[in-house]
């Protein structure tokens, strides 16, 4: 059965506009002329991680078989489509309250029919994503580690190659003040069919702190493209990836998180998912579970820029069914103020 989306539960439209973003706007602050040497050796870049998803499933896909890829409960749609588009069976796998998958349920799973599985570190965090990458390994699936959340842990795969993993992703943009950018780790894959996007669209870009995406998106998908499949990123995207201070970014999200999650740790709004960071974290968002769900509205009222994934796949089932209204992510990125982040703290107590 193809796969349905859940419709949206808020329309931003009815929201006033966003004074604290999710992300970080483009800055050159803190990157340098230098080039940072970093392990760009197997990697390809694209408009967005998802168009490295689509990439990736495309060049490891058989030929000769069904492909069925095992995607877990808990996803945005842009996480979805890649594998829709590439022309995959579909099958997910649950997660528990921590966002991790319980190794025999996981392992139940991984059946002869299962030839991929799509591992996530959800906002940055691993939860057992390690285990659950050699278990599928072991079972001989084709792994895919999804990092769209953390472009540091994407960077610790490129450099160590592990045995395990047959492509990494990354979303440029959740980490960097770039208005796109998306990287493919995948040994043997030529990105040579990427094409450069034209000064016009580099200047709009940098005008408005996104990349203008021309064309409708495809019969049946919400956020796909198939025109930007083979878009390269955004000339300001690469070289801010080459260039940024990651030990500083890295330092200043954690330094932002920790100091969220001590502030919130009493609040009656709600409580942080993952009170402390282990010393591998670096948290794209910090991710809060409302007792609530009119915090969300309340949050975006105060013109805060809150996450949540609302449109899952149908029927949407345990722990993802709750997290789609409940769980909202916090902007913790490296450009936010003291002043902002007490408006943050302010706004949930
Ligand atoms: C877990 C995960 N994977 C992949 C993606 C796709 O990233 P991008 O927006 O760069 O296409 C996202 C975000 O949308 C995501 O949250």
């Amino acid at each position: 059965m193809p796969v349905q989306f859940s419709a949206p539960l808020m329309d931003a439209k009815h929201f006033p506009p966003s004074l604290i973003k999710a992300e970080p706007a483009f800055s050159l602050e803190g990157s340098s002329l230098r080039r940072h040497p970093l392990p760009v050796n197997d990697v390809s870049t694209f408009s967005r991680a998802r168009y490295a998803l689509a990439a990736a499933a495309l060049h490891l896909k058989h030929s000769a078989q069904q492909n069925t890829v095992l995607l877990p409960a808990y996803h945005c749609p842009a996480l979805v489509e890649p594998f829709i588009y590439a022309g995959y069976k579909i099958v997910f796998y649950p997660q528990l309250a921590n966002l991790s998958t319980d190794i025999a349920t996981f392992s139940h799973l991984l059946s002869p029919q299962v030839t991929h599985v799509v591992v996530v570190r959800y906002f940055g965090f691993s939860q057992n994503a390690d285990e659950l990458i050699q278990a599928a390994f072991a079972a001989n699936k084709q792994v895919i580690e999804d990092n769209a959340h953390s472009l540091v842990h994407f960077w610790q795969t490129c450099a160590s190659q592990p045995p395990a993993i047959s492509a990494s992703v990354s979303s440029v943009a959740k980490t960097l003040g770039s208005a796109d950018g998306g990287v493919l780790y995948l040994p043997g894959y030529s990105g040579s069919t990427q094409v450069a996007p034209d000064f016009i669209t580099e200047l709009k870009a940098l005008r408005s702190g996104n990349r203008p995406v021309t064309g409708s998106a495809d019969a049946g998908l919400r956020y796909f493209r198939a025109a930007m499949q083979t878009a390269d990123c955004l000339r300001a995207s690469r070289w801010l990836m080459l260039r940024s201070n990651y030990a500083a970014i890295s330092r200043q999200r954690r330094e932002n998180y920790q100091y969220l999650a001590q502030q919130l740790q009493h609040s009656s709004a709600g409580r942080v998912l993952y009170p402390t960071l282990t010393q591998q974290d670096v948290p794209y968002v910090l991710p809060f579970l409302l007792h609530d769900i009119h915090g969300f509205t309340r949050l975006r009222q105060q013109q805060i820029q809150v996450l949540r994934w609302e449109e899952l796949a149908t029927p949407a089932t345990g722990i993802a069914s709750n997290y789609q209204q409940y769980l909202v992510q916090l902007p913790v990125h490296q450009a936010l103020s003291k002043q902002q982040l007490q408006n943050i703290v302010k706004a949930l107590s």
